[in-house]
């Protein structure tokens, strides 16, 4: 029998994720079909139960359900109860365990090309929830330095005093952190600042960037943000948000079905599908 898998979220209707995983079920002739799902706050809670009472194989949270799902779970893992946010949850005989892949996602996609971040200096810009998964994902690799930029740094604070792994960590605001990027081996933008349709937005001046730096935004559209484009300009390796979509997704079909997909493939099907929306 088909089995259902799913993606939960408000709004969801631009949502790549069922493209995305539709493709690698019918690649690897997997009998499932994956469908988006609106799903208001007040009914997250009768969505979870229609779903396990009909045997759904899995499904994804999004926005804004990442938080408020945990409860409607019988487990949830321990980096994604760190983070208190899940965006996997995988129904394991009955019985709904939740995973948070977007973190792991994001270094999956980094590692690609950026082998190690042990022993690195780390800038993340931002502190919300895509900010909290990252951070506490990177802390675990050991990086000599982890320090948040934010527009209100309080809220950089308590993410970092809330990190359960050991990493030495400052606070700054986006002008005290744009004085110093020099300082960074690696820096990654978290917020939506220079997501379209507000592509001039720059969250933080580039001017003291470090040549040999890496730099990643986790906005996927436009695939290169003005951020991206001037940190190339000055001469750093550049890294936009498509790797982290792709990984996360990478990493729920793997949980899901036990098969780490073809990444190339995913990619190029996501891109044919930006490429149809933002052209
Ligand atoms: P997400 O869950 O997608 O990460 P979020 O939780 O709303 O989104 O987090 C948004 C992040 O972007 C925060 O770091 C926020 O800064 P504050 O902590 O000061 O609110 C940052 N952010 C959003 N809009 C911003 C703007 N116009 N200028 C500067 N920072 C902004």
């Amino acid at each position: 029998m088909k089995k259902l898998f799913a993606v939960l979220g408000n709004p969801i209707g631009h949502s790549m994720s069922p493209l995305m995983h539709n493709d690698l079920f019918s690649y690897y002739q997997i009998d499932a079909h994956y469908l988006p799902f609106q799903v208001r706050a007040e009914d997250l809670e009768d969505a979870v139960k229609g779903l396990r009472a009909i045997g759904v194989g899995g499904f994804n949270v999004t926005v804004p359900h990442k938080s408020s799902i945990i409860p409607f779970l019988d487990e949830v893992d321990p980096l994604a109860k760190s983070i208190g946010a899940v965006n996997t949850v995988v129904n394991q005989g009955g019985k709904l365990i939740g995973y948070n892949t977007d973190g792991p996602g994001f270094l999956k996609g980094l590692t690609a090309c950026y082998p190690s971040i042990k022993g690195k200096k780390v800038l993340v810009i931002g502190a919300g929830g895509a900010a909290r998964a990252i951070y506490f994902t990177l802390a675990k690799e050991k990086p000599l330095t982890l320090d948040i930029a934010n527009r209100t740094p309080n809220n950089a604070l308590s993410l970092i005093k809330e990190c359960p792994y050991s990493v030495v960590s400052h606070a700054y605001s986006l002008e005290e952190a744009g004085k110093q990027l020099v300082e960074y081996d690696l820096i990654v933008q978290t917020t939506s600042i220079g997501m379209s349709p507000n592509t001039s937005e720059l969250p933080i001046s580039v001017n003291e960037i470090k040549k040999e730096s890496m730099v990643c935004d986790i906005i996927y559209n436009p695939l290169e943000t003005k951020f991206l484009q001037m940190a190339k300009q000055h001469g750093a390796q550049i890294q936009n948000g498509i790797e982290m979509f792709v990984y996360q997704g990478a990493l729920a079909f793997e949980i899901w079905t036990g098969i780490f997909p073809d990444v190339k493939r995913m990619r190029e099907n996501v891109l044919r599908q930006l490429g149809g929306h933002t052209c």
